[in-house]
């Protein structure tokens, strides 16, 4: 047995583990709150899904359109979440977001300006109001690029290429890391009374995704075994605008700051098909003709918003179906074209997207058409926290961002992902202070834990046979496409959730070549036992959710039911080691809260408290 004396030992207050806007929003708070903070990232800083998100972040500053205030957000934000949303934090969330905004920009972001000199707000889907703050179509690389300047200057430590494997515990309290090298190959054991989770989601698990190598559920994996809870993880949201074609990019995002600067979606026969595809709840707010849709665009404050705005189940459903009808584009997806707005308007509200297209795939936006299909582009679900603290169940240790659920209930409004970063970032930050505040002792690192855990990963490097962990990823992402995608039904889950089974027997004898040193085959393998875990947590929860809500849309059972509303699917890893569903029963609503949430406009219009 090795000394734990001969691994290398780091000592932080706080590991925060992952690199995205979360994760260095969390950290600032814990280095500026005078805790010793250590980042760990499996990639490089600043390679993070939070750039995926381009076209701004959410937040009723109120700069573009003065009738914009925290509860017309909370309100839009519960109204695209199909209301299964955590309520306090839907509302925390509308109400700080705009301070954090405004922060970022103390700490140097350069936001786009009205002609005022005002941080400018353009419009998303499901937004009332033009909210989503914005730097081109590139905020969120401007945000991480904002949050690594500012956090290195706070002192924060971070470790690059570094895989996180398992928590550490000590008397059901967290008390560290094990973790390894990727360029080396050595273990490291970060010794840290609390571990801030900001992991990401599990978007690889599916063969068509925006999301890049690092998203495999790292921290679902990790968080479940430690004993930490999942909730909600039938909530996947596909991204109506991924890239279809060429096949090499299929998947990169598309931002839907295209359809907020007035893109249009069209099918084959050349039909603007969203006019019909209208859900009775959004009418009242959503133009039903070219000439409204138009005025909208035109800035007729009193003409509804065109249909490609309504919130991204919508869209993505629709774009599906126009495919399945036969109507669909060249390679398989819509037409998305706006090439009505001046070329030199397109080139500087969306330059990402112009030389994307222009370089990937020969296609010149401001003249012609772009080809889009839905894209697996975020978890709604996740690790279940406090929704103050971002505590989870497990003492020490806390989650926010993507990793976390709560916020957005069954459907994420795009630009509440940035928001939601730099609000919870901060406050598991603070979370994590009171936490430390009132812990008693010191929680070690126990010899036989660390050992456990290694074998558990040596063991892909040390058997004589084993299949390659990239075949298995392939039929992984094959059972989830078929079986557990953006439709579903009970019969097709079912039998998914068995060939999971299958696969995760398989999991368990996956081989890497055996060197441990920059080694992807065994980063993978390691990977795998976390992608397993999210994708039958996923599947069980979407069987278990008997209506169509949201993003989570079951061909056996349409539209919502009333039952729908009242539990949150939570799963937890038994003492067998295998994954459990519950229906876990949601507190009343906060009456203030709902009062806001189910108020007309009109009455919430201008109120600033
Ligand atoms: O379309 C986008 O720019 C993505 C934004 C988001 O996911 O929040």
């Amino acid at each position: 047995m090795i000394d734990l004396n001969e691994i290398q030992t780091i000592e932080h207050d706080v590991l925060v583990v992952g690199a995205g806007g979360a994760g260095l929003r969390a950290a600032i708070e814990t280095s500026n709150l005078g805790l010793n903070t250590g980042v760990i990232t499996k990639s490089l800083l600043g390679k993070a899904h939070t750039v995926m998100a381009e076209g701004g972040m959410a937040a009723a500053l109120g700069n573009v359109d003065g009738r914009d205030n925290w509860k017309v957000h909370f309100r839009d934000t519960m109204r695209g979440g199909k209301f299964l949303n955590v309520w306090e934090m839907a509302a925390i969330h509308a109400q700080d977001a705009p301070e954090r905004v405004r922060e970022l920009e103390d700490w140097g972001a350069v936001f786009d300006r009205t002609r005022t000199g005002l941080i400018n707000q353009r419009n998303f889907g499901g937004h009332r109001y033009p909210r989503l703050a914005h730097v081109g179509d590139r905020t969120g690389l401007e945000l991480i690029r904002t949050l690594q300047d500012h956090g290195i200057h706070q002192g924060m430590d971070v470790h690059m290429e570094c895989i996180a494997i398992d928590l550490l515990m000590d008397g059901g309290k967290i008390s560290g890391m094990l973790a390894y090298w990727r360029e080396t190959g050595r273990f490291v054991i970060f010794k840290a009374p609390a571990v801030i989770f900001a992991t990401g989601g599990a978007g690889k698990a599916w063969r068509v995704t925006s999301n890049s190598w690092e998203y495999t559920g790292d921290g679902y994996g990790m968080a479940a075994r430690a004993g930490a809870e999942l909730m909600d993880m039938e909530f996947t949201q596909f991204h109506p605008t991924g890239m279809v074609w060429p096949p090499s990019v299929r998947g990169i995002l598309v931002t839907e700051g295209v359809r907020g600067e007035g893109g249009i979606l069209t099918n084959s026969d050349g039909v603007r098909f969203m006019f019909d595809n209208i859900p009775d709840r959004f009418a009242p707010e959503t133009a039903d003709s070219k000439e409204e849709a138009q005025r909208w665009l035109d800035g007729d404050r009193e003409a509804r918003r065109p249909p490609e705005l309504l919130t991204r189940d919508v869209v993505a459903r629709a774009i599906m179906r126009e495919v399945k009808a036969g109507r669909g584009s060249e390679h398989g997806g819509a037409y998305l074209d706006i090439s009505h707005r001046d070329s030199d308007f397109v080139k500087r509200k969306l330059p990402s997207m112009y030389h994307q297209f222009k370089e990937l795939a020969e296609v010149d936006i401001p003249a012609q058409p772009m080809e889009v299909g839905p894209t697996l582009h975020y978890y709604m679900g996740g690790i279940r926290v406090d929704g103050v603290t971002q505590m989870t169940c497990v003492p020490g240790l806390f989650a926010a961002g993507e990793c976390s659920a709560g916020l957005h209930g069954a459907n994420r409004l795009g630009g509440n992902s940035l928001s939601d970063l730099i609000v919870f970032g901060a406050r598991a930050g603070r979370g994590a202070k009171e936490y430390l505040d009132n812990l008693s002792g010191s929680p070690n690192v126990q010899q036989e834990q660390v050992h456990e855990h290694m074998r558990g990963v040596t063991d892909f490097l040390n058997r004589e046979d084993g299949e390659n962990p990239y075949v298995v990823v392939d039929d992984l992402q094959k059972i989830m496409e078929l079986n557990v995608g953006i439709v579903r039904e009970g019969k097709e889950l079912e039998e998914g959730i068995e060939a999971l089974q299958e696969l995760k027997k398989r999991v368990a004898h996956v081989k890497a070549h055996p060197t441990s040193q920059y080694n992807p085959g065994w980063n993978t393998c390691i990977d795998l036992r976390n992608m397993i875990t999210s994708a039958e947590a996923t599947a069980l929860c979407a069987l278990q959710r008997e209506e169509s809500r949201g993003a989570h849309t079951r061909l056996d059972f349409e539209g919502e039911r009333e039952e729908g509303l009242t539990y949150n699917g939570v799963v937890r890893l038994n003492s067998e080691g295998n994954l459990e569903v519950r229906k876990e029963m949601r507190k009343d609503a906060p009456e203030d809260l709902h009062k806001i949430a189910h108020s007309t406009l009109e009455e919430l219009e201008g109120s600033r408290v």
